[in-house]
This record gives C-alpha cells, sequence and structure tokens, in this order.
C-alpha cells in the first residue's frame, strides 16, 4: 500500500514533467493553459491510489496511463465549455474565451490525440484490456454528453434517464480511472471490477455534487459560474429532484423556462430557481445522494483482499468537497 501524500507529491511532479511542444504555439499554448492551472487532479489520483493498493511501489509505466486519464478529461472540459456556453474555468477563462471557439476545437482535439499516444504505453501485458477500456469510456462521455445537450430542450427527463446521462459522461471516466490502476498492478479481474464499480458510484455522487456547487457553490472557490446549469436549462440532479417533488410542476418550468438575456433576468432567474429548491428543500435531498452513493462505492470494494483505507479517505475527501 502507498500513502496518499506521497500519491499527492507523485501527481504534482507527472504534470510538472509533461511538456506539451511542437508548433504553431497557437495550437499547443491552451493544452500548456490548461494543465498548468491544473485542477483537482482526481483521475490521475485514484488511478495511482487504485494501483498502489495491490504493490508495494508504483510501476512506470502507470505514470503514463495516469497522464492520458487527466489529459482526456481536460480536452473533455475544453469542449464542454464551448458547448456549455462557460466563460470561466479553474478560476480563469475558459479556452474559447480567452482565445477562440476554433482554437478550442482544435487544441482539444490534438489534446485527445496527446491523451492516446500515452494511454498506448501502457505495458504488453494488459495492452489490449487497457485500450479497449480507454475507447470504450471515451466513446461513453460523448454518448452522456450529447445525452446532456438534448436533455436541455426536454422537460420530461426522468431520474432514471438523468443518471444514465450523468453515469455516462462522468461516472465513466472515474471507474476507469480506477480499474486502469488495478489493471497496471496486475490485480485480480474480479478485483479490477471492484474497483471500476467503486469508481463508478463515486462517479456519480461527484457529479450530483457538482451539479449541488453549480447552484449552491462559491465561485472563487467553484472556480466555475454559479447559476451556469440553470441559466442553460440544464436537467441537473437539483432540477429533476424538484419536478418529482413539487405539486406543481408548471409553475417551476415557467420559473426555470423564463428569459435569461441580461445580465439582471440571469440573476432573477437563478434566485427564482434557487427559492423553489430551498423551499422543496433539495440541497438536503442532494447530500443525501451524494452520501448514499459514496456508500455504495465502498460496498462495492469492501470484499477485496487489501487495506481499503485508501478508497475510504478518497472517497470521503471526495465528496466533502467545495471546489
Ligand atoms: C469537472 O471535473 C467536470 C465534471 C465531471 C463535473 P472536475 O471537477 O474534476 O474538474 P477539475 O479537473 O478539477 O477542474
Ligand atoms: C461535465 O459536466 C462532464 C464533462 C466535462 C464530460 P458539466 O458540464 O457539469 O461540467 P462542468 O460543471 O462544466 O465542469
Ligand atoms: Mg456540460
Ligand atoms: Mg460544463
Ligand atoms: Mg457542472
Amino acid at each position: 500500500m502507498i500513502d496518499a501524500k506521497l500519491i499527492s507529491v507523485e501527481v504534482e511532479k507527472l504534470f510538472a514533467s509533461i511538456e506539451f511542444t511542437g508548433e504553431p504555439a497557437g495550437l499547443y499554448d491552451p493544452l500548456r493553459y490548461m494543465i498548468g492551472i491544473g485542477g483537482k487532479r482526481i483521475r490521475p489520483t485514484l488511478c495511482l491510489t487504485a494501483c498502489g493498493l495491490f504493490c508495494d511501489q508504483l510501476p512506470r509505466e502507470v505514470y503514463d496511463c495516469a497522464a492520458a486519464l487527466e489529459v482526456f478529461h481536460t480536452f473533455t472540459l475544453i469542449h464542454d465549455d464551448i458547448m456549455d456556453r462557460s466563460p470561466l474555468r479553474r478560476g480563469v477563462p475558459t479556452v474559447w474565451k480567452k482565445w477562440n471557439e476554433d482554437t478550442a476545437i482544435l487544441s482539444g482535439d490534438v489534446m485527445l490525440i496527446d491523451a492516446y499516444k500515452r494511454i498506448a504505453k501502457a505495458p504488453a501485458r494488459c495492452h489490449a484490456e487497457v485500450m479497449d477500456l480507454f475507447s470504450k469510456t471515451a466513446a461513453e462521455v460523448c454518448e452522456g454528453q450529447q445525452y446532456d445537450m438534448e436533455f436541455e430542450s426536454r422537460t420530461d427527463v426522468t431520474m432514471q434517464e438523468y443518471e444514465q446521462m450523468i453515469g455516462l459522461k462522468t461516472a465513466v471516466l472515474i471507474a476507469c480511472s480506477a480499474k486502469m490502476g488495478a489493471l497496471v498492478a496486475d490485480a485480480s479481474p474480479a478485483a479490477c471490477e471492484a474497483l471500476y464499480r467503486y469508481g463508478y458510484q463515486l462517479g456519480m455522487a461527484f457529479q450530483v455534487a457538482d451539479d449541488y456547487l453549480d447552484a449552491y457553490g462559491d465561485e472563487k472557490v467553484f472556480g466555475k459560474p454559479i447559476g451556469g446549469d440553470i441559466i442553460n436549462g440544464k436537467k441537473s440532479w437539483l432540477t429533476i429532484r424538484a419536478l418529482q417533488k413539487t405539486d406543481n410542476p408548471e409553475a417551476f418550468l415557467k420559473v426555470f423556462g423564463a428569459d435569461a438575456t441580461t445580465p439582471e433576468q440571469r440573476q432573477d432567474k437563478i434566485s427564482k430557481v434557487k427559492q423553489i429548491y430551498d423551499a422543496l428543500d433539495i440541497p438536503n435531498d442532494a447530500r443525501a445522494e451524494i452520501r448514499r452513493c459514496s456508500d455504495l462505492a465502498i460496498e462495492a470494494v469492501r470484499d477485496l483482499p487489501c487495506d481499503i483505507a485508501p478508497l475510504r479517505d478518497f472517497s470521503e475527501k471526495l465528496i466533502g468537497r467545495a471546489k
């Protein structure tokens, strides 16, 4: 088993050593920018944490896999911010805002290719499995992102459909990160599957928390604009739950569908939607749901033949997040 502090030092070192060289600078500058500002780096951290459950020293090749996961994730963020028209990420302007949409598309594309170059360095022993897992996951993220956009114009999205959508856009990559670490550590197939289920449930909790923070977070800490989901008509966990609970869905949908062109209209809409969420006690429900999913995550790894304390610590840290 490897200590969490050591893993965080290793993740820092890993990203400090990554260089995106090449020309033209206009293509690679956004990559340097996004990796430079960093994020929580939960996916590579989870990959190394899972790997460390099964060995005393991290194998060299796990670092390329961990880097690939974060580079892929960052690519999805660059494109997501165009799709969500979001001006702020990690407390700084998004790539499409700082440069332009064309640059964000192309720099995102080359970042996806960079992620593939890194994942292709997986050890020969598990190469095919790692590549299959990564490609399957990458396609699923696109599927989830498409559902997410399609749901914007629908008012009849069920909780089941919402769960399928966030399972695809968010949970599968976190599941893939956990399983990847176990695969590279040569853990048993049963252990690899248990880690996948752990990551998946944690990913569900993570997206519900993201939806919650999108409405109730502190922009300075969260690093993203507060209320963006409401303005975009996103079917977040809060929205779906409100539609389940309210006895007047028409009234809620009227407020939720109100025009939000001017800054005043936007602020007004955000505060009115949040008033309804508050009256229905949705924030508490969200907290209970985050806890329920993280309990399921731990349940999935309960029978692993190793000390699962690092997985407990990781999930507690993640669900207590404010950013
Ligand atoms: C944001 O992911 C996208 C979601 C899946 C909610 P993170 O919250 O991990 O973003 P960074 O990498 O820390 O900025
Ligand atoms: C993000 O969903 C999922 C992916 C980036 C694949 P969101 O759109 O909620 O993520 P944020 O809130 O912009 O980080
Ligand atoms: Mg989005
Ligand atoms: Mg977004
Ligand atoms: Mg979000």
